[in-house]
């Protein structure tokens, strides 16, 4: 008899999940815990690429700060149910029962003092704990339903059969880390809803006019608050060669459209032309460009003024009206960015399966019975900071306790 190949696959499991990520990973071992037999599938060379890549290379995992408040979706309260039942202190006791060290960066992010590769590990030491199986390198070439109940895949490494399938195949964010629209595709052949995606938490790109005149700035950063519609956030904005990034830029990109304005508060906390009237009191020999090269550096300083065409002289120079007029044009930079650097650099996808067709308490999809949602492909996207796994890790979990 020929010995079954290591890549065979089992013919049949209870609970079949796509996507070796962060949602599919918890959800095998949620599953797996409760006794149930569980087979991950993914098609990359190895298991959580994102997590390893995430957070500079030391994976910002969740944020103390958790709140359903920190997530877009067409329906605000789907995500509630599933947050509220596996939270940020539920992932960061799992954490310190693996002795992984980690530390609060800023604004509740925690992250891995050592490397992201911590995260993997636990993760695939839950697996082994709850004897699900994962596999790699395997393609995922057709799903059935089942008469009967439950669906067969055909897979590069055979076909197999489930009871409960699980789609756990992430965004469409960088598409060189293996990501891939199948998770959409499976909901459409199902008959679910899509709420269109797009690129978020990404980068702006600007007209080339305006990157000439900053051809000095890549690298420079400050404190800004960035505005768009209803969003705002008062985090660090960073010239780049092609437009800006930095965190504010990245929270704010989610709010963005194409054609829209963004506003930077260039001195956020400060009345600027309160403050240059209160250094002309305080300083009035003092040229503008020095007291502003106390706010910002000065390659910025240069910039801004140049910008507004503003002459730096002595404050007493400036009558107070001048003054406030050169505080207020100061304050506030508007601008239209040419467009995004689009999903090659985007960290996460905004938009993905309608949540009106899956039960916010399960994952299940309504309408197909045996067929679950998690993570990133549903229309749940979290603000920048470590919320975007928080719902891997809340949503695998809802749907490995249902499964
Ligand atoms: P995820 O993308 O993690 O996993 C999907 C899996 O499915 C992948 O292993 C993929 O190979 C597999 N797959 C795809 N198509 C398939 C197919 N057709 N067949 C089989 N398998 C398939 N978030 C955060 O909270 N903190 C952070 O620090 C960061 N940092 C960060 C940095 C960068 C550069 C990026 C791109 C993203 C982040 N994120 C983040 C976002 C975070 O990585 C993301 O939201 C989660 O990984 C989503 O988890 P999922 O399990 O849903 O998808």
């Amino acid at each position: 008899m020929n010995k079954p190949s290591a890549n065979t696959l089992p013919g049949r499991v209870d609970v079949l999940i796509v996507g070796a990520g962060a949602a599919g990973l918890m959800c095998a071992a949620t599953a797996g815990r409760r006794g149930r037999s569980v087979l991950v599938l993914d098609r990359a060379n190895k298991v959580g690429k994102k997590i390893l890549m995430s957070g500079g290379g030391r994976c910002n995992f969740t944020n103390l700060y958790t709140a359903p408040e920190n997530f877009y979706s067409r329906n605000p309260h789907f995500c509630k149910s599933a947050l509220a039942r596996y939270t940020q202190w539920d992932f960061i006791a799992l954490v310190e029962q693996y002795g992984i060290p980690y530390h609060e960066k800023t604004l509740g992010q925690l992250f891995c003092d050592n490397k992201s590769k911590d995260i993997v590990d636990l993760l695939l030491a839950e697996c082994r704990a709850a004897r699900a199986q994962v596999r790699t390198r395997c393609e995922i070439e057709s799903v059935a339903a089942r008469d009967g109940g439950g669906y067969r895949l055909q897979t590069s490494l055979g076909a197999v059969e489930c009871e409960s399938l699980v789609i756990a195949s992430g965004g469409l964010s960088i598409p060189t880390m293996g990501a891939t629209g199948f998770g959409y595709d499976i909901a459409r052949q199902f008959g679910l809803d899509i709420v269109p995606t797009r690129a978020a938490l990404v980068p702006f790109t600007q007209h080339k006019d305006e990157l000439e005149q900053q051809q000095d700035l890549p690298g420079s950063a400050l404190a800004v608050t960035a505005s768009c519609d209803e969003g705002a956030f008062n985090e660090q904005m960073l010239f780049t060669h092609r437009g800006l990034s930095g965190p504010a830029v990245l929270q704010i990109s989610s709010h963005w459209r194409e054609g829209r304005m963004v506003a930077f508060d260039l001195a956020p906390g400060t009345d600027l032309p309160e403050w240059l009237k209160q250094q002309r009191t305080e300083k009035p020999d003092t040229h503008l460009h020095s007291v502003l090269a106390d706010i910002w550096s000065k390659k910025l300083v240069r910039f801004f003024l140049q910008k507004h065409g503003i002459e730096s002289r002595p404050l007493k120079q400036y009558g107070e009206k001048a003054l406030m007029e050169i505080g207020e044009k100061l304050q506030t930079w508007k601008l239209v960015p040419s467009g995004t650097e689009g999903y090659r650099t985007a960290e996460v996808t905004l938009g993905g399966v309608d949540t009106d067709n899956i039960s916010s308490r399960t994952m299940e999809c309504k309408s197909r019975p045996g067929l679950y949602f998690i993570g990133e492909v549903l229309d749940v996207t979290g603000w920048l900071g470590g919320y975007n796994f928080q719902w891997a890790w809340a949503s695998g979990h809802a749907a490995g306790e249902a499964v």
